[in-house]
């Protein structure tokens, strides 16, 4: 777990808005639902994988409830819906932190920040479509290029299942040869097998059936239809046939964003997909469900490896100065901010020296300097911190004016 300091962490929120407003656009509104939730909630999707059966954060509380702060967000979605019942189609969309108790390394941390969305009530294929083209057009705004979408699909739960069995039969004929992960894997979930990055499980995966041949027409249709669509709007995508994903509750279409730049175990930057029968199982009516969820530490990382969204400078206008005691920045500060531009300033009566290197550090544009002579006349001084020495002597009732004009002037940097 990390401590995310300025200016990384004006970056996230920075990353958050872009998401908002991408998904906003298109209809999703935000829902926050708690850190915490019964364990229920979780266990009754996947107790198939990892996450849930190896790395939730769980406990028993004071009132003797058995609780787990969220490893993802999706199954807190669906539980929000059976609770409130919202109008469907319900688009909604979040961020926030997960917990999982995970090996950390570099992309991968027992706290992780995710954006996601979710999509309640449809089973249109172009609304698969609609989801996976947000998350790529995301992307694009962030400026990332090498981004690749792998998608495939699941099938029905009737398909999925007959494809698990077959897959059982082919991994334990060759059980013997399977690494060990891949032979504890088998027990617990076949489909899994297929996400193994061991070479000695290469070739027995390779040689293992298709999904392909066990698509009801329905499946095989919606598919088409989702590929089809993707291909309509120009956003390329390769069909991973051993896209499994890491939780247990999808079904249909599955796709996730892959990285350039991180290795191969950390190298989804999201995913997601269908994930009809979910609220059903917690309760709610027989309900279809689509979404995704991309990690925003790991997306941050493909940023720096890639050059792109950078951490912006600091955003202050004016730092004021004040060599006459500290009533003058006090009442300064107050009627700059209160102009709706941004200030700050130093405390503790030091001296001009020292209060010169604070306003530098701070990144302000300008300093906005008060000694005796000019409280005695009525004046301030504005000093262009990235000009040079230029500075000008101003009248206080001018002030708004003059500093506005002056940070609208261009900066030598600004110009270079
Ligand atoms: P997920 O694939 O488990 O899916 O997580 C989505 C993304 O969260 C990953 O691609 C990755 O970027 C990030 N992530 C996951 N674990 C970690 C970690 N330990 N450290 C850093 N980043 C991590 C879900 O969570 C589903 N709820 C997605 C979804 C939404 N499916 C349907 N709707």
């Amino acid at each position: 777990m990390r401590d995310v300091m300025a200016p990384e962490s004006g970056r996230w929120r920075r990353f958050v808005q872009v998401f908002a407003e991408t998904v906003e656009a298109a209809g999703y509104q935000q829902i926050i639902p708690p850190l915490l939730e019964d364990i229920g909630v979780f266990t009754r999707v996947g107790e198939a994988t990892d996450v849930v059966s190896k790395e939730m954060y769980d406990f028993v509380d004071k009132g003797d409830r058995h609780v787990a702060l969220r490893p993802e967000q999706t199954a807190s979605v669906c539980r929000a819906f059976v609770q409130h019942r919202p109008t469907l189609p319900w688009k909604t969309w979040y961020t926030g932190p997960n917990f999982r108790y995970e090996k950390p390394q570099r992309g991968r941390f027992r706290q992780f920040d995710q954006v996601g969305i979710e999509v309640l009530g449809v089973t249109d294929p172009d609304l698969d479509v609609e989801v996976i083209a947000l998350g790529w057009n995301f992307f694009a705004a962030l400026g990332l290029r090498r981004v690749e979408l792998k998608i495939n699909s699941l099938g029905e739960p009737s398909d999925r299942l007959r494809y698990t069995e077959a897959l059982a039969r082919h991994f334990d004929r060759h059980r013997s040869e399977l690494s060990e992960d891949a032979q504890t894997t088998l027990t617990r979930n076949p489909l899994r097998v297929l996400d193994s990055k061991r070479v000695e499980d290469g070739p027995i995966i390779a040689a293992a059936p298709r999904i392909d041949d066990f698509y009801s027409d329905e499946a095989a249709t919606h598919f088409r239809r989702v590929c089809d669509g993707l291909d309509d709007l120009g956003i390329p995508y390769i069909r991973d046939e051993r896209l499994v994903r890491g939780l247990d509750y999808y079904r249909f279409t599955t796709f996730e964003y892959a990285g350039g730049t991180l290795d191969s175990a950390q190298n989804a930057l999201g995913g997601g997909g269908r994930y009809d029968g979910l609220v059903e199982e917690l309760g709610g009516p027989p309900t279809a469900g689509i979404g995704f969820a991309l990690g925003l530490d790991r997306t941050l990382i493909a940023c720096d490896d890639e050059a792109v969204f950078p951490t912006l400078d600091s955003v202050l206008d004016v730092f004021v100065v004040d060599t006459t005691g500290g009533r003058e920045a006090l009442l300064l500060t107050d009627e700059i901010r209160r102009a709706g531009l941004t200030a700050d300033r130093a405390f503790d009566g030091r001296s001009m020296k020292s209060q010169m290197k604070a306003a530098d550090r701070s990144g302000a544009r300008v300093a906005l300097i008060v000694g005796s002579d000019e409280l005695a006349t009525g004046m301030v001084v504005i000093r262009d911190l990235r000009h040079g020495a230029e500075q000008m002597v101003v009248p206080r009732s001018d002030l708004e004016v003059r500093l506005r004009q002056q940070l609208s002037s261009p900066s030598t940097k600004d110009q270079s």
